[in-house]
């Protein structure tokens, strides 16, 4: 599976199905989260499998343990391919999420990438989750080593916060795309610099060519 995610934040159903068909070639996997999934929820899954793309469901369920198993097993009925959760929930919580059979993967939230935080915060909450069962974080691309490190290789650092050139907004750690996967990153979570770009196909070209290749 390639590594770039697309967040597929706009509000159209017509708009998110135009950006799959122009970027369907370097993107396997589509990020939905309440944006698009409370607009169109059912409709946009169908039309993403109807494309042979997989789903990243990113509603970041925080909530009591029973609340959030019943949020997964929905989730995996939707037959999406990975879903988050947020580690502030708790070991329970995160437990209870990790329990349903034949589950998605679960990511956790650790820090937002828009807030400011350290780097032993995140790697302290990356090994909570680990240790109850959760297949592995999002996390800015500032923090990947420490987490590798830390929860070992073969737990998932996904990362937000990527910026092939700086722009000023509310992401507040970032790297290039370049740089997370050097770092390690098993997938890069894209949004704005692709979906708000005059030419969304060639900005997921460029992404595509200078991390498919390392
Ligand atoms: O537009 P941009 O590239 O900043 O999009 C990043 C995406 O990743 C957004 O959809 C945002 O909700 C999500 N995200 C994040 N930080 C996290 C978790 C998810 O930016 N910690």
């Amino acid at each position: 599976m390639k590594r770039t995610i697309l967040a597929l934040d706009v509000y159209d159903f017509k708009k998110a199905q135009d950006l799959v068909e122009k970027t369907s070639h370097y993107i396997d996997l589509y990020k939905v989260g309440p944006i698009l999934f409370l607009q169109s929820g059912r409709e946009i899954i169908k039309m993403l499998k109807d494309n042979g793309k997989e789903i990243f469901l990113d509603l970041k369920f925080h909530d009591i343990p029973a609340t959030v198993k019943r949020s997964v097993e929905s989730a995996r009925d939707l037959g999406v391919f990975s879903l988050t959760v947020h580690s502030i929930g708790g070991e329970e919580m995160l437990k209870s999420a990790s329990s349903v059979e034949n589950r998605p993967k679960i990511w956790a939230v650790t820090v937002l990438t828009s807030q400011i935080t350290t780097a032993e915060e995140v790697l302290r909450r990356a090994k909570l989750t680990k240790s109850c069962g959760i297949d592995g974080v999002i996390a800015s691309p500032l923090e990947i080593p420490i987490i590798k490190k830390g929860c070992g290789s073969n737990f998932d650092v996904v990362t937000p916060g990527i910026r092939p050139v700086r722009i000023e907004d509310d992401q507040k750690r970032v790297a290039t795309p370049e740089s997370a996967v050097k770092a390690g990153a098993d997938f890069i979570v894209i949004g704005r610099p692709i979906i708000e770009s005059p030419n969304p196909a060639e900005a997921a070209k460029n992404i595509y060519e200078a991390v498919e290749k390392l």
